[in-house]
């Protein structure tokens, strides 16, 4: 997928991994692309538990040029509002064309499953399916119950994409950014972006 002129939606939900949400942000914007945003009132406060004050949503675009070094002149994004379901993301005629929710809570997952469209993230991964777009959900949650196991499965079964919060091993990180880059470097494969943020899988572990 070429860069240029691309909108794509990213939503941040209150699961743990809000590092996944700011490198496939960074990861974005540094390829162009102009991202639509939307964080949930508890992914706001998981940015700041996880990340802290900097990260605070007001202050993401700053935080991400310090943190991984986004150029000024790199993507744009427009945040949105949760509660906004005028927002243009709520419509298909709006040409958004692929979604992530990153981290996705169990919460959002059910919503999603259910089609409720009660806020502007459920209702925008509902247009995706509605419309057949890309929709990759990004849940966190160990052990999962089996209603939890079950709206996984309604998701995939209505054309989203499951890509569970689970980083491989094999490539052996050596921090806790490596294991960020992984998550993602799927992400942005499941988005239809290349990337080079792990290094392709060659056949055998390569020792460090
Ligand atoms: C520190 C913290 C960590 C949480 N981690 C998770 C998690 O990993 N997975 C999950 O499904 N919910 C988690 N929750 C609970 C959700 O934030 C909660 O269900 C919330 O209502 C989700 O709402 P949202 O989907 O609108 O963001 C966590 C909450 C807090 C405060």
């Amino acid at each position: 997928m070429a860069a240029e002129q691309q909108s794509v939606a990213i939503a941040i939900t209150g699961a743990s991994g809000a590092v996944y949400a700011t490198r496939t942000l960074a990861a974005l914007l540094e390829r162009g692309v102009h991202v639509e945003l939307i964080v949930s009132d508890y992914g706001r406060r998981l940015l700041r538990d996880e990340l802290g004050e900097t990260a605070a949503v007001e202050r993401l675009r700053p935080y991400l040029a310090e943190r991984y070094a986004v150029p000024a002149s790199a993507g744009t994004f427009t945040l949105h509002s949760n509660r906004d379901l005028g927002a243009t993301l709520a419509s298909g005629s709006h040409g958004c064309s692929a979604m992530a929710i990153v981290p996705c809570s169990m919460k959002t997952l059910a919503a999603v499953a259910h089609g409720l469209s009660r806020n502007l993230i459920e209702r925008a991964a509902d247009v995706m399916l509605k419309e057949r777009r890309r929709l990759v959900i990004v849940p966190r949650e160990t052990p999962m119950s089996l209603p939890q196991l079950r709206n996984m499965v309604l998701c995939a079964e209505a054309g989203a994409m499951i890509l569970p919060a689970m980083p491989a091993f094999y490539q052996q990180p050596q921090t806790l950014d490596d294991l960020a880059d992984f998550m993602a470097g799927k992400i942005l494969s499941a988005l239809g972006f290349e990337h080079k943020l792990y290094p392709e899988w060659t056949g055998k572990v390569e020792s460090r």
